[in-house]
């Protein structure tokens, strides 16, 4: 990316650019590059990782649509990217949300053209403020999928577990949350890891595997449960990344009583 949209400082590393680094985009900053490549060096799996994780996004919404699901709401969407929520579920109500400026301006651009697709920029950590504003785009009186894919081990303890009882609170029986998160310990490189992002936009939140599964409370767990990314509903037994394990994933159905 050549220039940095106003407000937007190009100098501190970006979770979102990062990201989109180890999945070979090219919406990123020298800085970006320099801590992604950082965390490589350590980590060299973690493109293999993150594609995984785009693999299980692309099972999950394809099973959010075979439960009949019709209003996704993308949380910490993400730069658009190869298979993006709405492309694999056209017919589905789909809202992106991200608090990142480049992220928006990209979403929008290039996501939001459609009638049933929206880009909100709103921060995860304030619920009430999010489901006010969600609630002019989407029927909470009708089953809707939050999908919280690697957004929530950005989002400290204090906040994170508080967020997500409160989008189920506001969500309607038969909806779902699907969940991508990184797991604590990753061995080796947990204590490298958090210290490059202590120096980007979002520092990281490592959780164990039962930590993890607490935020599907009140939810029911659809097979096989927690699992690692490529344990999921696999479709391809050859996918880069079997073997590897840098987090949990699960997607959740909230029950009627
Ligand atoms: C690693 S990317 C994940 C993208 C996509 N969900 C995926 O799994 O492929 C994390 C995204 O979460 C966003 N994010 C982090 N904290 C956030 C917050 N508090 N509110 C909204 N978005 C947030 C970042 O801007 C970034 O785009």
């Amino acid at each position: 990316m050549d220039s940095a949209p106003e407000g937007v400082d190009p100098n501190v590393p970006n979770v979102a650019r990062m990201y989109d680094y180890y999945l070979d985009g090219k919406d990123n900053f020298a800085a970006d590059r320099a801590a992604a490549e950082q965390i490589l060096k350590k980590f060299p799996d973690t493109k293999v990782g993150a594609r995984a994780n785009r693999a299980f996004l692309r099972r999950a919404v394809g099973y959010l649509v075979d439960q009949g699901v019709r209003q996704i709401i993308d949380l910490g969407a993400g730069l658009p990217t190869q298979g993006n929520t709405h492309e694999i579920a056209p017919d589905a109500r789909v809202v992106y949300v991200d608090y990142d400026s480049v992220v928006c301006v990209h979403g929008r651009a290039l996501l939001a053209r459609k009638d049933n697709v929206d880009f909100l920029q709103a921060d995860v950590r304030e619920p009430d403020a999010l489901l006010d504003k969600l609630g002019g785009l989407v029927d909470f009186e009708q089953p809707v999928a939050f999908l919280a894919l690697a957004i929530l081990h950005f989002i400290p303890d204090e906040v994170a577990y508080d967020v997500v009882a409160k989008l189920r609170k506001a969500s309607a029986p038969g909806s779902h949350l699907v969940i991508s998160h990184a797991v604590d310990p990753t061995p080796d490189v947990t204590p490298q890891a958090l210290e490059i992002y202590k120096k980007a936009t979002a520092s990281l939140n490592l959780r164990t595997r039962e930590e993890i599964l607490r935020f599907f409370e009140g939810y029911e767990l659809a097979e096989p449960g927690l699992t690692f990314p490529n344990g999921w509903r696999p479709d391809d037994p050859s996918a880069p990344g079997n073997g590897i394990n840098f987090g949990y994933v699960g997607v959740g159905r909230k029950p009627a009583h």
